[in-house]
C-alpha cells in the first residue's frame, strides 16, 4: 500500500504517520526529516538542503527524489510506504510516475492558515520516534519531556512565524497544484484536518481500510 499524506506545515501530516504506520505495518519517509538529519550529519545533500530548509523554501527536487527513491527500496518498506510531504512539486511527481512508483491514496490534510500557524509555533518533537506535542493541543505530561521515554523533546528552526508564513505561501503556489495533478489519476482525497486528532486518525483510517483489505494487508 503507497500512501501520500500532503498538506500545508503544521496540518498535522506527521502526527498521523506512526497511526498509519503501525496500522499497516508500512515505512514512514518524511522528506522533512530525513533531510534534517541530512544536515544534522553535515552529509553532502545536508550541507546543500540546510540554507533553504531554514529559510522556508523547497529543497531541489533532484537530491529530495535522490533520497526518496533510495529509502523506498529499504526492506521496513517491503508493505509499502507512507511519504509524508513528498511530491511536493509537480516535478516530483513526475518523477515518481517515470520511476514506476504508483500511489493508492494522496490524502491532503486542510486546515485555515490561522490553524495552522498556531499548530507549528507552538510544536515540540521528539527526534527518535517523531511523536510531536503542541504547548496548547497537546502537552506532553512534563513539559519538554516525551510521554513514553522521558526523553528531551526539541523544536525546529523553521517554526519561526515568518519561516511559516513563507512555507505556507509556497505550499500554496507549489504543491497545492498537485491536488488536480492526483485528481486526474483518481487516487486523491481532501480531509478536514482541523478537528482533534483522534477524529482525523479515524477519518484516515475509514479511507485506508478498504485499501488496506484489497492488498492483503488487514
Ligand atoms: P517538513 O518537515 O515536511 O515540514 P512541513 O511539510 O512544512 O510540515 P510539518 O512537518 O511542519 O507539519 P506536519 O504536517 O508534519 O505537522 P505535525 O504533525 O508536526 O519539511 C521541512 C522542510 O524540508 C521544507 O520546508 C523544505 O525546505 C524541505 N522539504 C521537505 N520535503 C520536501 C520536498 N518534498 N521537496 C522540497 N523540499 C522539501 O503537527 C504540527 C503541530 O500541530 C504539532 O505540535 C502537533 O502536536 C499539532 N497537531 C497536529 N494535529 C493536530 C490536531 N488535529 N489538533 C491539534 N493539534 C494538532
Ligand atoms: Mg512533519
Amino acid at each position: 500500500m503507497k500512501i501520500v499524506l500532503m498538506g500545508a506545515p503544521g496540518c498535522g501530516k506527521g502526527t498521523q504517520s506512526p497511526y498509519v504506520q503501525e496500522r499497516y505495518g508500512l515505512c514512514h519517509l518524511s522528506t522533512g526529516d530525513m533531510l534534517r538529519e541530512a544536515v544534522t550529519r553535515k552529509t553532502v545533500n545536508g550541507l546543500l538542503a540546510k540554507d533553504a530548509m531554514n529559510a522556508g523554501k523547497l529543497v531541489s527536487d533532484d537530491i529530495v527524489f535522490g533520497i526518496v527513491k533510495d529509502s523506498i527500496k529499504n526492506p521496513e518498506c517491503r508493505y509499502g510506504y507512507i511519504l509524508d510531504g513528498f511530491p511536493r512539486t509537480l516535478k516530483q511527481a513526475q518523477l515518481m510516475d517515470e520511476a514506476g512508483e504508483k500511489v493508492d491514496k494522496v490524502i491532503e490534510f486542510s486546515a485555515p492558515d490561522e490553524v495552522i500557524l498556531q499548530r507549528t509555533s507552538g510544536r515540540w518533537i521528539h527526534k527518535a520516534s517523531g511523536r510531536t506535542y503542541h504547548e496548547v493541543f497537546r502537552p506532553p505530561q512534563s513539559p519538554g519531556k516525551d510521554d513514553v521515554t522521558g526523553e528531551e523533546l526539541y523544536q525546529r528552526k523553521d517554526d519561526r512565524r515568518d519561516v511559516c508564513e513563507k512555507r505556507l505561501e509556497i505550499y500554496k503556489n507549489e504543491t497545492r497544484p498537485l491536488a488536480e495533478y492526483f485528481s486526474k489519476l483518481g487516487v486523491y482525497t481532501m480531509i478536514n484536518a482541523d478537528r482533534t486528532v483522534d477524529e482525523v486518525r479515524k477519518n484516515i483510517a475509514a479511507l485506508l481500510d478498504p485499501i488496506a483489505v484489497a492488498t492483503g494487508l488487514k
